[in-house]
């Protein structure tokens, strides 16, 4: 990072960036990809570039940008988001069926996005042949599809598909650099050339300009050169944790549900906050999704052996 060549991107001249970002369309399967902070304005500036106010846009249950994202769906872009099916993930017949028609009293479909691995289910992998099948029905009626692929690569990892296999049926893909690729910051958002460059104004109407950015592209790109195949272990390392919290007293956990790097289980004997709490007291980071649900996520900081450790931690806590 600290030998980045850099220049000011705000003027399209950083070199680090602009390498990056053509990297990064060319593994997304698009023309075109915009470098942004974080996974959080990807998503923004997708709906911003696609929606116009009030059009109404399709998720499955928990969305990142309807759950976390402080309501900026509503306050920037004016949408109001229409949960789909249950779990996170979900079929392009159950989305057939939300589709209301033309209506005065209904908001104008306009957008539907899934997320690639879907967090609060767990970091459930949506399979392929409902994503195509999505796009085809998404399409059929006039709607775009984005993708929050802000871990496509563990998806891409796990199934062995590529990520631009991946994205092949969706029309724009924000995908992080962060998280377990394991870089400080950045994200990008991938599309065509035409979304790319409207999608342009919409960062720098959020203030996602940013100068000599190279340095924090010099990141990414060592993130993409290091730590794409990587993810294995970390795959590993959660179907580990969840096999071992499978047999402990007061929790359930099914490792079969374990598809990636997030583990989600539930806590039978006590709040979830209060299980994180007394977690945190034990050195074991957790957080809690609500009343009795809890998140571990495995990354590059953590190995096979501090992992049977934690579970060994953990067990007593209940
Ligand atoms: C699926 C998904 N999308 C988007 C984001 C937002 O990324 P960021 O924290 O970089 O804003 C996250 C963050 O955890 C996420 O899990």
């Amino acid at each position: 990072m600290a030998q980045a060549p850099v220049g000011d991107d705000v003027w399209g001249e950083d070199p680090t960036v602009t390498h990056l970002q053509e990297r990064a369309a060319d593994l997304l399967g698009k023309p075109a990809a915009l470098f942004v902070p974080s996974g959080t304005m990807a998503n923004q500036v997708a709906l911003l570039t696609h929606c116009n106010r009030a059009d109404e846009v399709f998720v499955g249950e928990g969305n990142h940008s309807l759950y976390y994202e402080s309501g900026a769906g509503s306050a920037w872009a004016g949408v109001s988001f229409n949960e789909v099916g249950r779990g996170g993930l979900f079929t392009a017949e159950q989305l057939q069926e939300a589709i209301r028609p033309l209506d005065q009293h209904f908001p104008h479909p306009r957008l539907v996005a899934l997320e690639n691995t879907h967090n609060r289910s767990g970091g459930r992998i949506f399979p392929q042949r409902d994503v195509e099948a999505i796009a085809d029905a998404a399409h059929a009626k006039g709607l775009a599809l984005h993708l929050d692929g802000a871990r496509i690569w563990n998806a891409s990892v796990a199934t062995g598909c590529s990520t631009a296999t991946l994205c092949e049926p969706v029309d724009s893909v924000s995908a992080c650099f962060s998280k377990g690729l394991g870089a400080p910051v950045g994200s990008v958002l991938a599309g065509d050339t035409d979304f790319v460059e409207r999608a342009h104004r919409y960062r720098k109407m959020l203030g996602g300009g940013m100068r000599q950015a190279g340095i924090l592209a010099g990141g990414c790109l060592h993130a993409l050169d290091h730590h794409i195949e990587r993810l294995a272990e970390d795959h590993a390392n959660a179907r580990m944790l969840a096999q071992a919290l499978s047999a402990v007293d007061g929790l359930r956990c099914d490792a079969a549900q374990v598809d990636t790097n997030i583990v989600v289980f539930e806590v039978t004997t006590r709040p979830a906050r209060d299980f994180v709490a007394r977690a945190a007291e034990r050195g074991v980071k957790l957080a809690a999704l609500d009343q009795s649900r809890v998140r571990a996520v495995t990354h590059l900081d953590v190995s096979a052996a501090d992992m049977r450790e934690a579970a060994q931690r953990l067990s007593g806590l209940t």
